[in-house]
């Protein structure tokens, strides 16, 4: 699980929490990655990493916690990825994260555009996670985060089982889950460890 969030206790630990308790009991071993706590840099655009082909990831030139962090995603069998909607896109915190999946892509000068080093090969599941101030049905159509999620879950090599969105989260200092979303979240995880 990659979570965007920036706050402790806020909607998306609530919802890791949920989904770890859910996957806990159904066998599954989990770990959470909290990219408030991850040391990350910036991407630097040099592409030094995505001028190799091949399907395995390339290697950045930036000595920090990617290293590490792709060797976990490499090791997982499926995925959680969870941001908060900001300002209608993915956190800044997860934007740095997918940023650094360029590893992920093969893109050598003189080529157009990169190709997914991961397309075509057997794709892993991933559950995606987000909130927003607004309706969760309105967030989930208005706001780029969900298509965003999406394409970081292609970029490793996953399909979606489902986005998992909490409207309507900003209303108390201290948010609860309502009933709605925490059915959502045990009906997604189970489709998630299914085979
Ligand atoms: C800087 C900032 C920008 C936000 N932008 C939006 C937004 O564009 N639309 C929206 O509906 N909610 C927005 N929100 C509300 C958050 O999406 C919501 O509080 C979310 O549940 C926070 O997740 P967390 O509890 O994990 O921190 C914003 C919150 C902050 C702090």
């Amino acid at each position: 699980m990659v979570n965007g969030s920036y706050r402790e206790g806020g909607v998306t630990d609530q919802l890791i929490a949920l989904v770890i308790e859910q996957l806990d009991s159904g066998g599954a071993e989990t770990e959470v990655i909290n990219l408030r706590d991850y040391p990350l840099e910036f991407c630097l655009n040099c592409r030094e990493c995505m001028q190799l082909p091949g399907s395995a990831p390339g290697k950045c030139v930036l000595d920090d916690g990617m290293a590490a962090l792709v060797e976990r995603i490499e090791a997982a069998d499926a995925y959680i990825l969870a941001a908060p909607t900001n300002f209608g896109s993915v956190s800044a915190l997860f934007k740095r994260f997918m940023e650094r999946l360029a590893v992920y892509g093969y893109w050598p000068w003189g080529q157009p555009a990169p190709k997914f080093r991961k397309a075509g090969g057997v794709a892993k599941k991933a559950l995606l996670i987000s909130s927003s101030a607004a309706p969760g049905l309105i967030g989930r159509w208005l706001y780029a985060s969900g298509k965003q999620l999406r394409t970081a879950a292609k970029t490793i090599g996953a399909k979606p089982v489902g986005l998992l969105f909490s409207g309507m989260s900003s209303q108390q200092a201290q948010p609860r889950l309502s009933p709605r979303t925490i059915s959502a979240a045990s009906s997604m995880v189970h489709k998630l460890l299914s085979r």
